[in-house]
Order: structure tokens, then sequence, then C-alpha cells
């Protein structure tokens, strides 16, 4: 099969097309034929060894959207041609035509939009629902701020929190004003023009009550100013777990987005129903994958970047997304 693969661990310059061995699944696994797979900074932290996915050649990659292919022993729920997505964290990866996973960590995609898009929802959708739901339990009337509101992980962040009723606040440059506003946050900041926690601080006077940092570094340390004595914050960026300083009583944790099957149906079932839809800015070929790292590291993606494995994911050139996002 061809896959997207590094042979030691380095920069982006050592990502190849390789022709590599089918998998073959292990007890509780599933086979998957892969249609489309999403790029996210974590595969590139694999590929640069500040995570260790084990294997070599490592094959790149983590979300997936395909067609269960085989099932190893044991692997419950699933049957071959099922449609799935899922997110797979260590071991061979996704940008590749066939890949194994534990069937937990697999379910049925969301029917109503395509393979593309699906393998654009399990990494940001889960650590999004995580966050938003499980972590910092958004409630109706709540007000919520969202950094990075543009991004993959706000793009579900800031549609989550205003479906279960908030008043959603997101942060990004002003020429995202439009998309994040479109997604359900009713007040936008842009954080290039002053300061930003000041501009939050105007809408909400007393701190907002919850907030994700989808952003790190200084904007995650500065994300406790944003919020009201007593609210939530939840910080999600690879750079530090650590948190940021907290001068007054915030209830801050850090999460990471782990593979989980009712949490991916939670999702599916929301798309389905209209309630939460998927923002792709770019299907990159397999060949492209240096390219869609390399944009992906740039900070700047609206919404999510894919790519295009099977025959009904098709890629486009590189070029056609610039002309949209106007960069
Ligand atoms: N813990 C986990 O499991 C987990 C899972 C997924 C992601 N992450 C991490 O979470 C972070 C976000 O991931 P992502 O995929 O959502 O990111 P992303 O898609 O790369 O976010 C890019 C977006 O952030 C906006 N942005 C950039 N700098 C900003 C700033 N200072 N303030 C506000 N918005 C800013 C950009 O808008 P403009 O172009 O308008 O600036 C862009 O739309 C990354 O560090 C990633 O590694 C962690």
């Amino acid at each position: 099969m061809r896959a997207v693969a590094v042979q030691e661990i380095g920069g982006p310059e050592r990502l190849e097309v390789l022709d590599l061995a089918v998998p073959v699944p292990g007890p509780g696994e599933v086979l998957v034929r892969v249609e489309a797979a999403g790029v996210n900074e974590v595969d590139t932290m694999f590929r640069e060894g500040y995570l260790d996915g084990g294997a070599r050649p490592l094959i790149m990659g983590s979300d997936f959207s395909g067609v269960v292919e085989a099932l190893g022993p044991d692997a419950d729920g699933l049957a071959p041609g099922d449609e799935v997505y899922g997110y797979k964290l260590l071991g061979n990866g996704t940008y590749a035509e066939y890949v194994t996973v534990r069937a937990d960590w697999v379910a049925r995609k969301p029917a109503t939009i395509t393979h593309a898009e699906a393998a654009a929802l399990p990494c940001v959708g889960l650590t999004a629902y995580q966050a938003v739901v499980d972590e910092l339990d958004v409630r109706a009337g709540e007000t919520v701020l969202v950094t990075g509101a543009a991004g993959g992980v706000g793009t579900v962040a800031v549609q989550l929190a205003a479906d279960r009723g908030a008043r959603v606040v997101g942060t990004a440059s002003a020429r995202n004003e439009t998309y994040v506003r479109d997604l359900g946050a009713e007040d936008f900041v842009d954080y290039t023009a002053g300061d930003w926690v000041d501009a939050v601080r105007a809408v909400h006077p007393a701190g907002v009550d919850a907030a994700l940092t989808a952003i790190g570094g200084e904007t995650k340390r500065r994300a406790p100013g944003a919020l009201r004595d007593g609210g939530r914050l939840v910080w999600i960026s690879g750079d530090d777990k650590a948190g940021p300083p907290m001068e007054r009583f915030i209830a801050g944790s850090y999460r990471g987005g782990m593979p989980d099957r009712d949490t991916l149906r939670a999702l599916a079932g929301l798309v389905d129903e209209g309630r939460l839809r998927v923002a792709l800015q770019e299907v990159y070929a397999l060949e492209d994958a240096k390219a869609a790292q390399l944009e992906v590291v740039g900070g700047h993606v609206r919404g999510k970047l894919v790519i295009g494995v099977g025959e009904h994911a098709t890629a486009r050139p590189a070029t056609a997304h610039a002309e949209e996002v106007g960069r």
C-alpha cells in the first residue's frame, strides 16, 4: 500500500511516500481502507520525536475516514463494508491506504458528509467535545470564551458551546470574523487589534464563566484574566501541558483529546442533525503531505486540512485554497 512515513524522526523533509505492507488487524482491531486522513499538529510531534510513535518506518496520521475491510479476532460492533471514522494514536498511522485500529476507537461516520469532511472531525471534535461538554460542562445562559476560534478545535468548540445555549466570544484575526460569527459566536475579538483580554472584558466586564484556550503560549498565560472569579478554564495546546499562573480562584485543567467511540457517535449525531458542521480549508494529495504539515504548523488554518487517499476523496491543487481565503 502507499503510505506517507518517515524512516527516522526529523523535519518535514523526511516525509516520503513509501510502498509498505498492508497491516494485519490484531485482537480487538479492525482494518480500515482509508478514504481520507485529517492533518493535525500532533502528527508533526510524532514526526519530530516529541511523542514516540514506536514503529519504523513511522506512518504519519491519526484521523481517518474510510471503510472497514476486515476484522481482527474479538473486534465487535462493526462489519466489513461499514463506513467509519476515528482517531488513532500510536503505531501505524492514517496517511496510508490502510490502517489497523482498535475497534473501540472507531464509529460509523456521519452519513450526511463526505469521507474528506469526516476525516477532519475526530481529533479536533473529540478534543472540543471533551473540553466543552465533559470538562467545562457548559450550560445554557453561560458566557464562554474560545481562543483560536477559527482553527480546527475552535471551529467545533464554538459550535458546541453555542448549541448548548451559551453566549460565545471567539478570538481570531479580523479576516475570520464572519467565519467565527457564522459558527455561532455572538461576540468576536480580533487578537491583533490591541489587548484581547481587555476586549473580552469590554463585552463581559465581570469576566466569562468558562473558557477553552486552543492557543498556547502567551495567550494561554493570559486567559485567566478573561474569566470571572470562580470561572473554569481548559487548555489543550501541545506546547506545554503546564497551566497558566492563577492569581484568583479559577478551576483550570489540561485536556488531551482521547479516542472514544461514544464521543465519536455523539459528534456524528450532531453533524447528521445539522447542529455541527465541518469546515475544510483544503484537501491535499498524499504526495503533498509535507505542504499540509507545513501549513498546519504555520498556525493560521481556517477549519481543517485533510489528505485525500481513496478514490472518493478528491484532492484539489494546493493553490486552490490560497485564492479562496485571500492569502
Ligand atoms: N490536547 C489535544 O488533544 C489537542 C488536540 C488538537 C489540537 N491540540 C493543540 O491545540 C492547538 C490548536 O489546534 P488547532 O488544530 O485548533 O489549531 P489551528 O487550527 O492551527 O488554529 C489556527 C487558528 O488559530 C487562529 N490563531 C492563531 N493565533 C491566534 C491567537 N494568538 N489568538 C487567537 N487565534 C489565533 C488562526 O486564526 P488567524 O489566522 O485569524 O490568526 C487560525 O484560524 C494546537 O497547539 C494543537 O497542537 C491539542
